[in-house]
């Protein structure tokens, strides 16, 4: 049974929102705003979507999301399964909508979602909208690093495609259920892989074409993939990344492992890199190009149960092993494909940007499915959005059109240094809808978005959420309410956030704790990659009953929610979430660092950096190219992504006495609030912190 709702604070505070002033009010406030006027609070701050956006928007007012919000959580069922219904099932679910364990004190966590339901996500991306005449329409345009090099492709040809590579990997072996790698940058070819796998039921594991070779095998071990999809080299920005030679090395340390991949398909990036550039494994690797072409461009449908798993996708967590976030099919395709049309209030005139890398959870919901399911017309970008000069996203938006632009703080921030003219000599009228994601974003880097980008006429999502959700959880809805810069706002249909102190009990109204979640909504992850033991202990028995996110959140006096960042021991870095034991192991297996202890510390553009007390082996000296040689073994077993901002040389750790790290103190001299180191007398050694200060700034 579902927990009483009418406690919810929420909703009484959205209710006492309905009441808002309207007309001339809004536009004297949003004034205010863009005259950068210095209001009394941030939370105090409401900007108002326009009369006219709110009056054709989906959910334009705070009454009608009431509505439909009230009747996604007093009745699920009902709600979630009349938008299923949307969509193509070749066989209706059971009779129960969902089925849910939620609390670990009952037994096992299991989560479903329209079980018994028969269908199919790439159909219902593609050949349902080409059978709703959206054949000819643009599904993708691909703009690749070098301006003016791009392409497009409508549904049917998307589908044509998507067809020949599925039917190739039937021949080679692949079934239902097999696991299948993509390493690849963001050329067409990697949404065309992930839809193609969906097609016959393989589960694809996309990982992100910036991780090392290290890290790529260890996710081969951990989902032994009959084949893994790569290409042979990337441009980005003016560096060349030779692909192929790091899928090389990481078969060869998978082989050494006794995982041994039958098939690497690699794709001839031209215009990175000649074919015969290319070193070669016969027998094992083949050319896209020499064998797709020669298949149908017709495929059947796998039709699979809605709890068939769909995708793995490997995230960070507080040990060095990766999770394999595991989503299934039926659920996911719902959430996803209803939040993307609420949350950026997608008209089928739209052209949508996200500018996240299909590596990434936002690139699986957000690039292609929750598009692809509404028939959307997306812009795949390759390239890096300061190439050839940091005007590139919006040249990119003036020459595609783009009305929908989804991304994330960092970029934002980093844009912003650089100056309002690189903004300005570009139209961005077609802007509609802003979007943010990944990481809190911070009030004046939300105003710059709002008034330069947007030229104070596009809402924001600032759109909360995690791998583990699939989907948007707290999100704008654009037309419905006002927004507070840095506020993610109020919860998605079906979710109940809840916040809860440290014994784990809900606090009501304005406060600050924990943000868990306290029943299943149908994007939920369904377990970790054979580990549900780990998926229980690590996100259902910290606060028994509630499935905890890791992440701290405040709710206002008007019932908005803060996201503040993670309270475990996981950094997010550009948004990109990296686990301080990970960068801790790659640290120590340096063989002149005897221990490392890494926290994360606030960084102007990317959010947060990461920051590494290193204690070298007995009698090594600490020299600059040791600092460089510990970054580049971080870059060599993570990825570039995760390389150290600071290495900081630490003679001992503050440790207590039973050996514990204390990170807490760890943190404070790396943020250099010196004051506030609290009582360290609980140390073995306290000695070693006046040690660390005066080593600082080494
Ligand atoms: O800390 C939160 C932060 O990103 C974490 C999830 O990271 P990941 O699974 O890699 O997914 C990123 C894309 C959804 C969260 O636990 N986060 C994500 N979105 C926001 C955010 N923090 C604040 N505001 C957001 N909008």
């Amino acid at each position: 049974p579902r927990k009483n709702l009418t406690t919810s604070n929420h909703l009484r505070h959205v209710e006492s929102m309905a009441h808002l002033p309207s007309g001339a009010g809004r536009i004297t406030r949003l004034n205010a705003l863009i005259l950068g006027e210095a209001l009394a609070s941030e939370e105090d701050d409401l900007v108002f979507p326009s009369e006219d956006f709110s009056s054709q928007s989906h959910v334009s007012s705070p009454q009608k999301y009431l509505e439909m919000y009230q009747r996604s959580v007093h009745d699920p069922s009902g709600f979630w399964s009349d938008i299923a219904s949307e969509f193509y099932w070749r066989e209706k679910w059971g009779q129960q909508v969902y089925h849910e364990n939620f609390d670990v004190r009952k037994g096992k966590i299991k989560i479903e979602w329209f079980k018994g339901g028969m269908t199919n996500i790439c159909y219902n991306c593609l050949d349902r909208n080409i059978e709703s005449g959206k054949g000819d329409k643009t599904a993708i345009y691909w703009e690749g690093n070098e301006p003016g090099l791009d392409s497009s492709m409508t549904y049917n040809q998307l589908l044509a495609r998507v067809c020949q590579l599925a039917n190739y990997l039937k021949d080679v072996g692949v079934h239902k259920g097999d696991a299948v790698v993509i390493y690849l940058p963001m050329l067409m070819e990697l949404p065309i892989a992930m839809l193609a796998c969906a097609r016959i039921g393989a589960i694809h594991s996309v990982v992100f074409a910036g991780f090392s070779a290290e890290s790529l095998a260890q996710r081969i071990i951990d989902c032994r993939p009959k084949v893994v999809i790569t290409c042979n080299a990337v441009r980005r920005g003016s560096k060349i990344i030779y692909l192929k030679e790091i899928v090389d090395s990481a078969l060869l340390e998978s082989a050494q492992k006794g995982i041994v991949t039958d098939v690497c398909l690699t794709y001839e990036n031209d215009s990175a890199m000649k074919k015969e550039m290319t070193k070669w494994t016969k027998g094992r690797d083949i050319w896209w190009q020499d064998v797709i072409l020669k298949y149908p461009v017709t495929c059947d449908v796998e039709w699979v149960d809605a709890e068939d798993p769909l995708f793995l996708l490997y995230t960070s967590g507080s040990t060095g092993k990766p999770k394999g976030v595991l989503h299934t099919t039926g659920g996911y395709m719902v959430y996803t494909a209803t939040t993307f049309k609420y949350a950026f209030d997608y008209k089928p005139t739209d052209i949508y940007w996200c500018t996240a890398d299909c590596g990434w959870i936002t690139g699986h919901s957000y690039v292609t499915y929750g598009p692809l399911l509404n028939g959307a017309t997306v812009v795949v970008f390759e390239g890096a959005p300061n190439y050839p000069d940091v005007g590139r996203c919006w040249d990119i938006v003036d020459k595609y059109k783009v009305s929908i632009f989804y991304t994330a703080p960092t970029l934002v921030r980093s844009l912003m240094r650089e100056g309002d003219e690189h903004v300005s000599r570009y139209s961005r009228k077609s802007l509609r809808v802003l979007g943010s994601v990944g990481e809190p974003i911070n009030p004046s880097a939300w105003r710059w978005f709002f008034n330069v980008i947007g030229d104070a006429r596009c809402p924001i999502s600032d759109t909360w959420w995690q791998t583990e959700t699939g989907g948007f959880m707290i999100t704008p809805l654009p037309g419905a309410w006002p927004q507070k810069p840095g506020s993610a706002t109020f919860p998605f249909f079906g979710v109940q956030p809840v916040i809860v102190d440290e014994k784990g009990v809900e606090i009501e109204g304005e406060c600050s704790g924990y943000l868990c979640v306290k029943s299943s909504w149908p994007g939920a992850f369904r377990t970790l990659h054979g580990d549900h033991e780990r998926y229980e202990t690590t996100y259902f028995s910290a606060f028994p009953g509630y499935y905890f996110s890791g992440d701290g959140c405040s709710r206002d006096k008007d019932g908005y929610y803060w996201l503040t960042g993670r309270v475990d021991d996981v950094i997010n870095v550009s948004g990109h979430r990296i686990g301080t034991a990970e960068v801790e192991s790659a640290l120590v297996s340096h063989p002149q660092c005897a221990e490392a202890a890494v926290v994360g510390v606030e960084h102007e553009v990317k959010g947060q950096g990461i920051y590494a007390f290193v204690t070298l082996v007995e009698g090594v000296p600490y020299s600059d190219d040791l600092r460089k040689s510990l970054v580049m073994v971080v870059r060599n077993q993570i990825g570039a992504f995760a390389a150290p901002d600071k290495i900081h040389w630490a003679p001992g750790l503050p440790k207590t006495r039973s050996g514990k790290i204390m990170r807490r103190i760890l943190r404070k001299i790396a943020s250099r609030q010196l004051d506030e180191l609290g009582d360290t007398s609980t140390l073995a050694d306290p000695t070693v912190v006046d040690q660390l200060i005066a080593l600082a700034d080494c």
